[in-house]
This record gives structure tokens, C-alpha cells and sequence, in this order.
């Protein structure tokens, strides 16, 4: 698995991988306007982690200001094989270089235990918990956990 930055020829895929059938209830989406707008934004580092076939399995989006580094999308196509818990470090070893004492955040659906336990275990913790502050593409409104590392 690599990783590299991003184009807009990327775009139908990282589309693709955010769509994934369950996501809906988890993770926000970007229309492909959105996506290329943020592509063309040097505020905004796009990744996205190729297998060997050079199919794009994973991308994250993240987001500098002052505020710090916001990871502001992770997802990877087919959850659950272990591709987070790999990829996560070398977005993070790629972002936000350990040692340089770089704040990284992120908000996360209160119910995405998944995504939360991930988090934790790379050294996230849980700063704040916004009631009802995120609205999911199934129309679903969740309390947002705000997490943060400092690398
Ligand atoms: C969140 C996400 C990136 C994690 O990647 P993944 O490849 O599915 O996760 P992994 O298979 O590497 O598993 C990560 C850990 O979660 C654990 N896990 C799985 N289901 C879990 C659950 N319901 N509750 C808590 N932990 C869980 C796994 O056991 C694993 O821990 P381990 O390595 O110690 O066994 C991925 O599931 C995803 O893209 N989800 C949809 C989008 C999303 O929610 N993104 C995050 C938004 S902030």
C-alpha cells in the first residue's frame, strides 16, 4: 500500500470510497466541487493510499489552521481488514511529523466506535462533545466527539 497526494483525476474515486454502502450513517460526503476546491487549497493536504494495482483504497483529507492540523476525512473503502489501523500512522508520520509538537483534531459521530477506538489508540483523546452538532447524509443528527494528539 502506498500513499500519495492527490489530483483531480482522483476525484470519482475518494467520490466512491466516501459513498461506500453504511458510510452514510458515519461520515460526511463533498460534492466534486467541494473535492476539487480543496484539492486547488495549499490550506488542504489530500492523500490518497494505492494497492498494488494502483486501485485507491483509502483517502484523507486534512485541513491546517490556526486551530492546528484538522483531519477533517479518513475513510478507507472496505472497513474492517486492518487498513485504518496501517494507514493511519503513515497519514499522521506525513502531516504531522512526530516530535514537532503539531496539534492534530478531529470530530468524530459519537457513535462511530470504530473510528473512536482507532483514534484512541494512536494517542487521540477526547477534548470536548458537541450535542447534536453534526448532521450525517442520512439525515441523522449526532453529538460530535472532538479528539486530539499532539505530535
Ligand atoms: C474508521 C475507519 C477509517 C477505520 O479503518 P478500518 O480499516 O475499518 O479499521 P481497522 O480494520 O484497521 O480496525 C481498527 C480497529 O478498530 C477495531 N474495531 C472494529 N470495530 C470496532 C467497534 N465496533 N468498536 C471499537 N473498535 C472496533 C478493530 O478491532 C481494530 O482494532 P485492532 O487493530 O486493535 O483489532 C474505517 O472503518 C472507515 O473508513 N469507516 C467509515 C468512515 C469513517 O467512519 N471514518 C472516520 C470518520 S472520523
Amino acid at each position: 500500500m502506498t500513499l500519495r497526494h492527490a489530483t483531480s483525476d482522483d476525484i470519482p474515486a475518494i467520490m466512491v470510497i466516501e459513498r461506500q454502502p453504511g458510510y452514510e450513517a458515519l461520515v460526511g460526503q463533498w460534492s466534486a466541487g467541494q473535492h476539487r476546491q480543496h484539492i486547488a487549497d495549499p490550506a488542504f493536504l489530500y492523500l490518497v493510499a494505492e494497492d498494488e494495482a494502483t486501485r485507491i483504497t483509502a483517502f484523507a483529507a486534512l485541513h491546517r489552521s490556526a486551530d492546528g492540523l484538522l483531519l477533517n476525512r479518513f475513510i478507507v473503502k472496505t472497513a474492517g481488514l486492518g487498513l485504518g489501523r496501517s494507514l493511519l500512522p503513515q497519514v499522521l508520520d506525513i502531516s504531522a511529523p512526530a516530535g514537532t509538537g503539531q496539534r492534530v483534531w478531529l470530530r468524530v459521530a459519537a457513535h462511530n466506535a470504530r473510528a473512536i477506538g482507532l483514534y484512541r489508540s494512536f494517542g487521540f483523546e477526547e477534548e470536548d462533545r458537541l450535542p447534536a452538532a453534526g448532521t450525517l447524509p442520512n439525515g441523522q443528527v449526532s453529538d460530535l466527539v472532538v479528539m486530539a494528539c499532539t505530535r
